[in-house]
């Protein structure tokens, strides 16, 4: 059997590369207003970097790293996330030194070993925003505020934005000894990864995925009734710039997101059930990774579950048009001018193609109709010999006569 793509993972295929090439187009254009600045990081990082950075204890590093040792005898980790590779980009190139903040935006590949769902792949792309220098919450607002903007500018309704905050170190340990004794009785009943987070991370066990755990987690004391009060104010700030934007949101305190670096803040964004969106402040992060005490907030956007929603939501995204104009060309001598004309079209920046496999000039005109070509003509001697040429509209069959070796005026009729 000939080789299959790997479970988890998609072809992109030529058909819908326009879909993919507007949303980032998009995105761009909504980063630029913002006065947010693309950044590239590599694709693998040493494990240690996402151990440390996104946690021992969660699900990412537990169980769904692609994790491998290289001829070097690194072990190396295909990047589950984008965070911690932008927190390691910032303090190895001192971006800190920089006027603050530093905003930065990246579309990234992500590879996570998930079990197979709706909307979950093993490698799927994210697009990412991450601020570092402020720990002012307006920061928090402005970014929720781009991405629900971004979600409402291509069309998608009936999205809810659920927030929470998870407080800072001294209110989680609090929060976490109550967590402990109201989870002790049910210990015995927890999966075998939530005995081992019991001690060390017990909020952990909020979030995980087995039915089992979801159970005994149903009803567990929430961390908003344990925050201090400058996390409180914090989050007080954060929903008064939320309402002065008109921005709804629920709060709901059972979001403890799957990361372990987040504090004070964080958001997710869901569409029937999908969460498209996650986030929050991450204060600790940058000092835990090695480089100055630097508070930081950032999300995720999820780019194939933002397709798949606007596919659900019959929501058309805008086709480019693919070939400007089709020369067909009959006969040796045709052929060698029409490959010098759409040489120089190209150049004028008209998308001109011509015949590539020899067919008759019916095929020709055929093909280019498949294509969707806007505009055709033929040449052949005759044509050649009285340099004139018949430019086709295809849309309506409007016929325009120009000389053939006037390039510019072919130009300008086709583009
Ligand atoms: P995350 O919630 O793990 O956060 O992922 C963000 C988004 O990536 C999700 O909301 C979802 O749309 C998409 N996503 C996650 N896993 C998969 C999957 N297996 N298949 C398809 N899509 C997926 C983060 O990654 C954080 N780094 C976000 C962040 C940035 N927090 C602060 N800064």
């Amino acid at each position: 059997m000939a080789i299959q793509a790997q479970k988890g993972t998609k072809d992109m295929l030529p058909g819908d590369a326009y879909k993919w090439n507007y949303i980032e187009r998009k995105l761009r254009e909504i980063s630029a207003e913002y006065g947010i600045r693309e950044i590239r990081t590599p694709m693998f990082e040493a494990t240690e970097l996402f151990e440390r950075g996104v946690g021992e204890t969660t699900d990412v590093v537990q169980k769904e790293m692609y994790t491998f040792e290289d001829k070097g005898g690194r072990s190396i980790t295909l990047k589950p996330e984008g965070t911690a590779p932008t927190v390691r980009a910032f303090i190895e190139n001192s971006l800190y030194a920089d006027a603050q903040p530093t905003k930065v935006y990246y579309f990234t590949d992500c590879f996570r070993y998930e079990k197979m769902q709706k909307g979950r792949l093993r490698q799927f792309h994210q697009y990412g925003i991450e601020v570092f220098g402020s720990q002012e919450p307006s920061i928090d607002a402005e970014l929720i505020s781009l991405v629900m903007r971004v979600l409402n500018d291509f069309g998608i309704e009936g999205l809810s934005l659920n927030i929470n905050s998870l407080g800072c170190p001294t209110c989680r340990a609090k929060y976490n000894e109550a967590l402990k004794e109201y989870l002790k009785a049910n210990y015995e009943n927890l999966c075998g990864t939530c005995k081992t987070r019991f001690e060390k991370n017990p909020m952990r066990i909020i979030d995980c995925k087995e039915k089992s755990c979801k159970q005994i987690v149903k009803d567990v004391p929430i961390i908003l009734d344990f925050i201090c009060d400058e996390c409180n104010e914090h989050f007080s700030k954060l929903k008064n710039y939320l309402d002065i934007m008109g921005i709804q949101y629920n709060i709901d305190p059972q979001i403890v997101r799957g990361l372990d670096y987040y504090s004070k803040t964080v958001f997710e964004i869901i569409k029937d059930g999908l969460t498209l969106c996650g986030g929050g402040r991450y204060d600790y992060l940058v000092k835990e990774i090695g480089g100055p005490d630097t508070p930081a907030m950032g999300f995720a956007l999820g780019l194939e579950r933002l397709l798949l929603t606007l596919e659900e939501e019959g929501i058309q995204i805008p086709m480019t048009n693919r070939c400007d104009v089709y020369i067909g060309a009959m006969g040796d001598i045709a052929k060698l001018q029409s490959m010098k004309l759409a040489f120089e079209l190209r150049k004028l920046g008209v998308k001109a193609e011509i015949d590539h496999l020899g067919k008759s000039v019916k095929a020709q005109m055929k093909y280019a109709n498949k294509i969707g070509a806007q505009y055709t003509f033929v040449i052949g001697d005759s044509e050649i010999e009285a340099d004139k040429i018949n430019i086709k509209r295809m849309s309506d069959g409007e016929q325009f006569q120009v000389s053939l070796s006037n390039i510019q005026e072919i130009a300008n009729i086709v583009k």
